[in-house]
């Protein structure tokens, strides 16, 4: 039996285990996948015991990304450009491979399933912390017109320009340029803003248009904060915004594939997990 678990602090919150169990059921598989807590400043002894074990992929969430990307020997280029990693494979040899499968989560969620096209248009990112920097590798290479960072704290949005600047047309500001810029037709929102409902993000009416498209990195099984807002201040129809679980799901399936081969199927376990 092949062994996953994925790796994070706190972990109780983790579908991951739920997740992975569904795709192994459409593979007819049987796996053993479980949640490990570690503390914070244990990882690569807890990555050490699970491989040492016959484990063959763990996941890895937040606070450990950096510490993923640090311990694998080996790293796919989007896990490299991301210097995070959420997918780790011991491989034939005994080395393990670092990846990073939260990018291609994101774009087959937004381009595939929800059929918002990236290339030509005007792309928004709220935030500028790992999540974003994550994703601007695949989104660029998506050929959008633009694609801006906006960030309450300038300088990482300007950071991040620099870093990216050669894949695409990227632009870092503060979140306080906002107003000076062109509608957009892609706004995601990748800041930890509105985790609180009373600092949910909002903007300024320029930023967008009446077919703007809102995905909010974060999921609930109500509408985030950040949506509450878009539905209130925009109107915005139904097909025009979208929470994170897809993302979630997305990347999870791509992990799963990375591992094992075979390609999940990713809206029947977003359906399951809508009905817990
Ligand atoms: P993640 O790994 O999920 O990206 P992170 O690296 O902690 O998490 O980044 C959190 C992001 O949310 C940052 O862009 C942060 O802005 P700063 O760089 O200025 O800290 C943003 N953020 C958090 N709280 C915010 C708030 N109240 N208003 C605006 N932005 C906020």
């Amino acid at each position: 039996m092949k062994i996953f678990a994925v790796i994070g602090n706190p972990i109780e919150q983790s579908k991951s285990p739920v997740i992975h169990q569904a795709f192994a059921g459409q593979a007819g598989e049987v796996i053993e996948y479980t949640k490990k807590l570690v503390p914070v400043d244990g990882f690569n002894t807890a990555a050490d015991d699970f491989f040492k074990n016959e484990g063959k992929g763990l996941n890895i969430t937040a606070p450990f990304k950096y510490n993923a990307f640090q311990y694998a020997d080996i790293l796919t280029e989007r896990a490299e450009l991301a210097e995070a990693v959420n997918t780790l494979s011991r491989q034939g040899d005994g080395r393990i491979l670092g990846d990073n499968t939260d990018s291609v989560g994101l774009l087959n969620d937004v381009q595939d399933r929800l059929s918002w096209p990236v290339k030509h248009k005007r792309l928004l990112f709220l935030g500028a912390g790992g999540a974003v920097r994550g994703v601007l590798f695949p989104f660029l290479s998506a050929k959008p017109e633009a694609l801006v960072i906006a960030n309450r704290t300038a300088s990482k949005a300007e950071d991040l320009e620099r870093k990216f600047s050669t894949y695409g047309p990227i632009t870092g500001i503060g979140l306080d340029k906002l107003d000076s810029q062109k509608a957009f037709d892609i706004i995601i929102n990748a800041s930890s803003a509105g985790l609180n409902k009373a600092d949910a993000q909002t903007l300024p009416k320029a930023c967008y248009h009446e077919n703007t498209c809102f995905y909010d990195m974060s999921y609930s099984n109500d509408l985030t904060p950040f949506l509450q807002w878009v539905v209130a201040a925009t109107g915005c129809k139904k097909s025009n915004y979208s929470d994170g679980l897809g993302m979630l799901v997305g990347q999870a399936a791509e992990s799963y594939f990375v591992w094992t081969g075979s390609k999940p199927s990713v809206e029947p376990v977003m359906s399951l997990l809508q009905s817990f």
